[in-house]
């Protein structure tokens, strides 16, 4: 019987506002994504990483002299203490590169001397510290998994060169760094997603920002947020074929399974991201590897099958990790390393939106409708 007490509950938070936000815009409908007003397609066109992270965390496009100031801050952070480094080579090869991101992330804080300072000048400063960090945690764990020892960063390098240098012990390709940088623009923001709000979570408690952006790491793991463009490349090495494709995604869905990389909460029409690295990776298919090539094809027809069968009639429709794969492998990427490359560029929308709760912070605390039994009678244990 239906209980006549029951409030409204919106499973999932799902078309709930938890607040006002000046940072990003998704606009589902349309298939638009902004950062403070710009769209998306005109940063991963003309920006760099620095440029987009001082516009996220400032909320205006710098001029030369403020893009100079946060490419030197970040450049200048970008060395990690040796006691991170051994957390790596420790964690390294028993456990997956998110969760070893995670834990070096939540033990930069030892080392920086500001951690109890809540001023908003100071979670600034720190803010930059851990999206300069978190690139080069990400880029030393591929390193130390490769069996190389720790690449000291070079200074004199843009944040994305830097992170492949300290990836692979050597410079970039102009094709990878490009790839990298639309990479790390895409993924540096998107409005209240689950991991951004873990992080807001977390930081309304008033807790340090270190524990905020731990938190949202955490909540990026997962296969049905961060994860997924790990598991959709996994799903295409699977296929192996093109011509396996469609049987593959159908007998999938026959089987009640979810395709990796499709869908979105918010999104009912294609996702703007994806559609910019799909464009990419057509640019990129003739002159990469053969492995690029397969995947290329087996991603364009399982997106023509997926979208006949559930675009229009279900809303289903590439996400950003779809076609992310495919492109990161062109550039070199490790599987592994995909979704923790998706949490350092993350780390600037999480810290942009941090900055801008604190500044009028209020606990978090939504409530759960008890269905459970009340008024029991405690039974001692020997008598259960
Ligand atoms: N493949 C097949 N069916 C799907 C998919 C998919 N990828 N996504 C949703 N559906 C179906 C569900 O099975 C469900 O069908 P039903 O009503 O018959 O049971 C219906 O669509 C609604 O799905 P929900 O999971 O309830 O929708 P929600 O809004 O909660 O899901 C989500 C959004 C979690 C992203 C979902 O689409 C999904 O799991 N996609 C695959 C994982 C993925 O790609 N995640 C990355 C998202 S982008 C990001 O986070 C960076």
């Amino acid at each position: 019987m239906a209980d006549a007490g029951m409030p409204q509950i919106s499973r999932g938070l799902e078309g709930v506002y938890v607040d006002e936000s000046s940072v990003g815009k998704v606009d589902g409908q349309e298939g638009r994504l902004y950062y403070r007003g710009y769209p998306i397609a005109q940063l991963s066109d003309n920006s760099d990483f620095e440029e987009t992270a001082y516009l996220l965390l400032n909320g205006q496009l710098p001029d030369r002299q403020q893009l100079e100031s946060i490419t030197k801050q970040l450049a200048e952070s970008r060395d990690l203490p040796k006691g991170i480094v051994d957390i790596i080579k420790e964690m390294n090869s028993k456990a997956d590169p998110m969760d070893i991101l995670r834990t070096a992330t939540s033990a930069l804080s030892a080392y920086d001397t500001e951690v109890q300072d809540a001023s908003p000048e100071a979670n600034m400063r720190k803010s930059i510290r851990i999206i300069s960090r978190m690139s080069s945690i990400v880029a030393t764990i591929g390193s130390v998994a490769a069996g190389r020892e720790y690449v000291a960063p070079d200074k004199s390098l843009g944040h994305v060169e830097n992170f492949l240098y300290m990836l692979n012990g050597a410079r970039p390709s102009k094709e990878s760094l490009d790839i990298m940088r639309v990479m790390f623009i895409i993924h540096a923001e998107h409005s209240s997603n689950a991991s951004t709000f873990g992080t807001l979570v977390a930081g309304s408690t008033l807790a340090d920002i270190y524990s905020a952006i731990t938190a949202g790491i955490s909540v990026l793991k997962g296969p049905l947020h961060g994860g997924a463009d790990e598991a959709s490349v996994r799903m295409m090495r699977a296929i192996g074929k093109p011509e396996n494709t469609e049987s593959y995604i159908e007998s999938a869905l026959a089987g009640k399974q979810k395709i990796m990389g499709f869908g979105h909460r918010v999104y009912k029409t294609y996702d703007p991201r994806a559609r910019i690295i799909k464009e990419y990776l057509i640019r990129l298919q003739d002159h990469s590897s053969e492995e690029v090539r397969t995947l290329t094809a087996i991603a364009l027809r399982a997106e023509k099958l997926m979208v006949e069968k559930l675009g229009q009639s279900h809303g289903i429709w590439p996400n950003v990790d779809f076609f992310a794969g495919p492109v990161y492998i062109a550039a070199g990427i490790p599987v592994e390393l995909f979704t923790p490359i998706f949490a350092a560029s993350r780390s600037s929308g999480w810290c942009a939106h941090m900055l801008e709760y604190w500044k009028n912070n209020r606990l978090f605390r939504p409530l759960e409708y008890y269905t459970g039994k009340i008024d029991l009678e405690y039974v001692p244990i020997d008598k259960r």
